[in-house]
């Protein structure tokens, strides 16, 4: 790849942490996104582009690994880890002691279950159809072994509380939502659900992989008590790294960690040539905080690229984000219905993510590859558009242009 590919003409200068713009200027922010220049691409909630910021930092890294791996023997990359932690906490109003780097969302709603040992204490989980696939199917698998999950149906592309209401009781310990649906972009009533739950004694899950960097997300004022995300949407980072929110007061009591990672002292010979009286032969210390839910070491790629993506998200506001975004989608939703593609996200809904009823998957592929726009086409006819903080309305005029 051609270095130059990588910069952009907002300026290439590595982002401090802190300042906030006002007003962005989002033709810059579209040249910091060499995607924007290769297609019109609106599949932001399938895999978002890389910035040339986060691209660098990752050049820088690689040129380490490449020339100067070693030195210094503890990686000065582990500080990515733990700006990109504290830039996380601050992004959904949580604190650093509660959020713990993680691989995958899915990976780690699987491991929240399995430390909450719902079946064992005879509980049941309330979830919804509008969750993702992968973590339904969790729950089908665990269902076989037993666990009581009750999977709330939608209604008309949205999650009724009342539903959820008559599916939860006094053995519910949690309920898990996808916070904005990969599906439509619905955004749950989470703090409806969270009241929900708490009344009864039970947690709330929310995966906000489809919301975080796209939407404000305040988890104190939400009421969610664990989460998750990776970093390769609207995080504008990479896979193999994400983040693990659980509320401080539930770290190692509800949320049990279910894998180790840490270190051991040896006090014999030959591992120490003054063994202390008293003390065991192989002693440890357990790891508190939320590093007991952290596995050896990040991906240091995915914690390199989250620094200055979450650095960058910080920099435009998220409010800032999702205005812009509101622009474009509110032009989706006024002109695909007239032609002739109905929507299946409600309306009003607050995320940037879109879908449509499409009669003829196959043809509208054919134009939109044709005018070089790239959109998702999931469930057999339900065309996912997202459009982020690079794209622009001669975006939207392309894609309807190809529709029409
Ligand atoms: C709502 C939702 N949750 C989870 C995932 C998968 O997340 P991960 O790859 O981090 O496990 C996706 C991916 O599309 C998603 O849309």
């Amino acid at each position: 790849m051609k270095r130059r590919r990588f910069l952009g003409s907002a300026g290439i200068t590595p982002l401090a942490a802190g300042a906030v713009s006002a007003r962005p200027d989002f033709a810059a922010v579209r040249e910091d996104f060499p995607r924007a220049r290769t297609s019109t691409y609106f599949d932001n909630a399938s895999c978002h582009p890389l910035s040339v910021h986060s691209a660098q930092a990752l050049h820088r890294y690689v040129d380490w690994e490449t020339n100067e791996v070693g030195e210094p023997w503890w990686p000065y990359w582990a500080k990515a880890r733990d700006e990109s932690k504290i830039l996380f906490a601050k992004l959904i109003n949580a604190k650093p002691s509660e959020i713990a780097f993680a691989r995958s969302t899915i990976e780690t709603e699987s491991n929240l279950l399995n430390g909450m040992n719902i079946q064992a204490s005879g509980g049941n989980v309330v979830t919804t159809d509008l969750h993702f696939s992968a973590a339904l199917y969790n729950y089908k698998m665990r269902q076989q072994s037993g666990l009581d999950v009750r999977i709330v149906k939608n209604r008309d592309w949205r999650t009724d509380i009342r539903d959820i209401e008559r599916a939860v009781d006094r053995k519910t310990k949690l309920i898990s939502i996808a916070l904005v649906s990969n599906v439509n972009g619905y955004l749950q009533d989470v703090k409806a659900i969270s009241a929900l739950a708490h009344a009864h004694g039970a947690y709330v899950y929310a995966d906000i992989i489809q919301c975080a960097g796209a939407i404000p997300i305040d988890v104190k004022a939400m009421g969610i008590d664990f989460a998750a995300c990776s970093t390769y949407k609207w995080l504008m980072g990479v896979k193999g790294y994400g983040f693990f929110y659980v509320r401080e007061d539930l770290q190692g009591t509800i949320a049990r960690p279910t894998q180790h990672s840490g270190g051991v002292r040896f006090n014999y010979s030959p591992w120490t040539t003054e063994p202390e009286p008293g003390r065991e032969e192989v002693s440890f210390t357990p790891v508190t905080g939320p590093g007991r839910y952290e596995v050896s070491y990040p991906s240091y790629e995915g914690a390199i690229a989250a620094q200055e993506s979450l650095k960058y998200i910080h920099h435009l506001g998220v409010e800032n984000i999702r205005a812009h975004s509101r622009s474009l989608t509110a032009r989706l939703d006024k002109e695909l219905p007239a032609l002739g593609y109905p929507s299946i996200t409600p309306p009003g809904t607050e995320s940037p993510i879109r879908a449509y009823v499409t009669k003829d998957p196959a043809r509208a592929l054919e134009r939109l590859s044709k005018a070089r726009v790239h959109v998702a086409m999931r469930f057999g006819n339900k065309m996912r558009i997202a459009p982020s903080v690079y794209n622009n309305h001669e975006d939207i005029d392309r894609l309807l242009a190809a529709l029409a």
